[in-house]
């Protein structure tokens, strides 16, 4: 549990509420939750989705890892503890972009169990949805776009998660993508019938 240091702090109820914002926009604040295996293709799907919600005028924003790690996470690398403070931080954020009812896309490896369940604990019941990209080591590490398998393959990269550090998948996800046996178009779309399935989008 992260130490809460302020006091004196007051909770300001705002006037405008999700609700409101959800009528308005005419689908649902939510967060979309991308897990797996670095090359496991979290962001490329992620921004298809995004893609495709944008076409069909729902208001959404991918956080990916990489990127939010450039600023927001700049001071954090990959031990475990900055792992998990990484996902307190964005889990947080996610929850602030599904409050001002923007559909949160996120992509982060975000490899520890308990810390995905913090994360969805923040979020009402049917808000969080947990999209497992499933991919088998050899295939993740036969994209390896960046390099970054051969390098941690070969010792020069510590704390490499699927060599030297751990992945836990997620053991109920609302969704499961075979990323190594579906094909972008039809991953997509597995995703986007789910969430006009629940009425989150219309
Ligand atoms: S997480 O584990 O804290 O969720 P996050 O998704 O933010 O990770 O960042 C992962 C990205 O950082 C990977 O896509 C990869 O490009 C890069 N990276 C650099 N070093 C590592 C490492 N040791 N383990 C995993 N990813 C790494």
């Amino acid at each position: 549990m992260t130490e809460q240091k302020s006091t004196n702090i007051t909770w300001h109820k705002p006037l405008v509420t999700q609700a409101d914002r959800e009528t308005r926009n005419r689908h649902k604040g939510i967060v979309l939750w991308f897990t797996g295996l670095p090359s496991s293709g979290k962001s490329t799907l992620a921004h298809e989705v995004e893609r495709r919600l944008f076409e069909i005028g729902c208001n959404s924003y991918v956080l990916d890892g990489d990127n939010v790690r450039h600023g927001l996470n700049k001071n954090l690398g990959f031990s475990p503890d900055d792992r998990k403070e990484n996902i307190r931080r964005l889990g947080e954020v996610a929850k602030l972009f599904a409050d001002a009812c923007v559909i949160a896309i996120t992509a982060f490896i975000s490899p520890y169990r308990e810390d995905r369940d913090q994360a969805r604990a923040l979020n009402s019941q049917g808000r969080f949805i947990e999209v497992y990209c499933k991919c088998s080591v050899g295939e993740c590490e036969k994209r390896d776009p960046k390099g970054l398998w051969q390098k941690a393959r070969k010792g020069e990269l510590k704390e490499f998660t699927g060599i030297s550090a751990p992945y836990e998948e997620p053991p109920t996800p609302e969704i499961v993508v075979e990323t190594d046996r579906c094909n972008l178009e039809e991953c997509a779309q597995q995703i986007m019938s789910y969430l006009e399935k629940k009425g989150l989008i219309p």
